[in-house]
């Protein structure tokens, strides 16, 4: 990305901030854009990869400082024998989970990290953003569904889920859900895996010298003097929280987000400021502990290579898929971003990033990368329309080649236990 692009990035998140001067940038990305340089050209394919929408916090002080969130949006389930959809015909009950109030974290009836009504919109607003494009302005997806031209992905986790649900309902609103064949309703399947195994975010499960490297990074004259910097800072939030052991930065910089998103008041003792400093501290962490280029490709790299090879399968023909969708989190749109250099600002609630395939009249084909509504120009891609070997050269360069072994623990001091939330 070269330094205009960085420039035009900063105004636009900085003029997201002013606009909206009550509410944070981290409460909604910027709606995707149209790509750029795409004359004579013909879209092919394309992978879309979010983080899920506006959602209630994932740390609460417990001290009922905060009004009651918005959880409406609800879901409805339907066991199935076998799995075929047959009873499908025949649906006449539903279930129905249902939080008791009163009993959660939260005060209200949401539970920690819920996906709200806003949030569910939000993907809603961006599904018909992709239609606009993906539909009508670049004619690669049929009006109607075609479940074979989709495939979909999330994490096991609901508000990634329901994400991913919104994105295709604004995708595809009803009346343009297709022939129903012999069922009721259609199916769109949700690809996803135990966490254990999800690659989506970085995973020391998978990498296990992620442990040391995040201790031997945390160990450090840098990692210390941050730590002195804000000390007072912690201090006076605790305090102003009333809590006696801060969490990490970013929960306490979702926390402030996530309370000012939905209007609510700060706790008293937290000022604006506070709050910003606490977003600083808590960008600043989260780069540096994965700015050592080889903790930020160890993380990513094995999902960075499904994305590689849908492009190079579909080249070859292997598969048809047109459209994919990865539905995942922060640390699935951040440390992504990341392995281009991009890492300016946390990424807010529906961030989103596609991978385009170009092509043109002679069969060259092209990639855009786009990150909320920004064609980034790749670096060693002489345009933000990278020719495509350009673009697998860099992709290469990004991919850890001997993945296994790299990730095999120098010593066995400190191979279990989470460090990556
Ligand atoms: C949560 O509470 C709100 C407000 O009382 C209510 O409208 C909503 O239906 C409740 N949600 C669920 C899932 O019960
Ligand atoms: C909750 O969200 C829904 C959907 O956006 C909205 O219709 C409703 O008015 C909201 N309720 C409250 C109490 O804010
Ligand atoms: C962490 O630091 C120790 C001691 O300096 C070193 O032996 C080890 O190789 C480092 N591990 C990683 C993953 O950098
Ligand atoms: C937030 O903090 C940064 C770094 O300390 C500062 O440059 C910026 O002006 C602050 N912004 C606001 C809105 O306070
Ligand atoms: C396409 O499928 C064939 C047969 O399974 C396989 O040998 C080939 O490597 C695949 N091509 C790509 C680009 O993955
Ligand atoms: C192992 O983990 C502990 C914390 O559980 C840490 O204090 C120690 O420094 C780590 N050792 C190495 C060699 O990374």
């Amino acid at each position: 990305m070269n330094e205009f692009k960085v420039l035009l990035l900063l105004i636009c998140v900085i003029s997201i901030t002013v606009t909206q001067s009550q509410k944070p940038f981290y409460c909604q990305a910027p709606l995707p854009n149209p790509s750029e340089n795409t004359n004579g050209l013909t879209l092919k394919m394309v992978q879309v990869v979010t983080r899920h929408g506006d959602r209630t916090p994932l740390y609460s002080t417990m001290n009922g400082l905060m009004d009651e969130w918005n959880c409406t949006l609800g879901s409805y389930m339907l066991p199935s024998q076998g799995n075929n959809g047959e009873t499908l015909n025949n649906v006449d009950l539903l279930y129905r989970k249902v939080y008791l109030p009163g009993r959660e974290y939260l005060p209200g009836n949401c539970s920690l990290g819920q996906l709200t009504a806003l949030g569910y919109q939000q993907h809603i607003n961006l599904g018909q953003a992709f239609r606009s494009l993906y539909v009508y302005k670049y004619a690669l997806l049929s009006e109607t569904l075609d479940e074979s031209e989709i495939w979909v992905r999330s994490t096991d986790v609901p508000r990634t889920l329901q994400s991913a649900q919104g994105h295709l309902t604004g995708l595809y609103p009803p009346g343009t859900t297709g022939e129903t064949g012999q069922n009721s309703v259609n199916i769109i399947d949700i690809f996803t895996m135990d966490s254990y195994f999800e690659n989506m975010e970085p995973n020391n499960n998978l990498c296990p010298i992620l442990v040391q490297y995040y201790y031997n990074n945390t160990d450090s004259q840098t990692y210390y003097q941050f730590n002195k910097e804000n000390y007072n800072l912690k201090k006076e939030i605790e305090q102003a929280l009333d809590i006696n052991k801060a969490p990490d930065w970013s929960d306490l910089m979702d926390l402030f987000f996530a309370t000012q998103c939905h209007g609510f008041d700060l706790p008293p003792g937290i000022t604006e400021s506070v709050v910003n400093a606490t977003y600083q501290a808590s960008l600043w962490e989260n780069n540096y502990l994965l700015s050592p280029s080889i903790v930020n490709r160890l993380s990513m790299s094995t999902f960075f290579e499904e994305i590689i090879n849908n492009i190079e399968e579909f080249i070859s023909g292997n598969i048809t898929t047109k459209y994919f969708i990865f539905s995942g989190h922060d640390d699935t749109v951040g440390p992504l971003m990341m392995l281009f250099g991009i890492d300016q600002y946390w990424p807010p609630y529906a961030s989103h990033v596609e991978f385009e395939l170009w092509e043109d009249d002679n069969s060259n084909k092209f990639i855009q990368l786009k990150y909320n509504g920004v064609s980034i120009e790749v670096s060693g891609c002489s345009s933000t329309m990278c020719p495509i070997d350009e673009f697998f050269e860099t992709a290469y360069s990004i991919l850890v080649p001997d993945y296994s072994d790299a990730c095999q623990p120098t010593s066995s001091s400190n191979e279990s236990g989470s460090v990556w939330p």
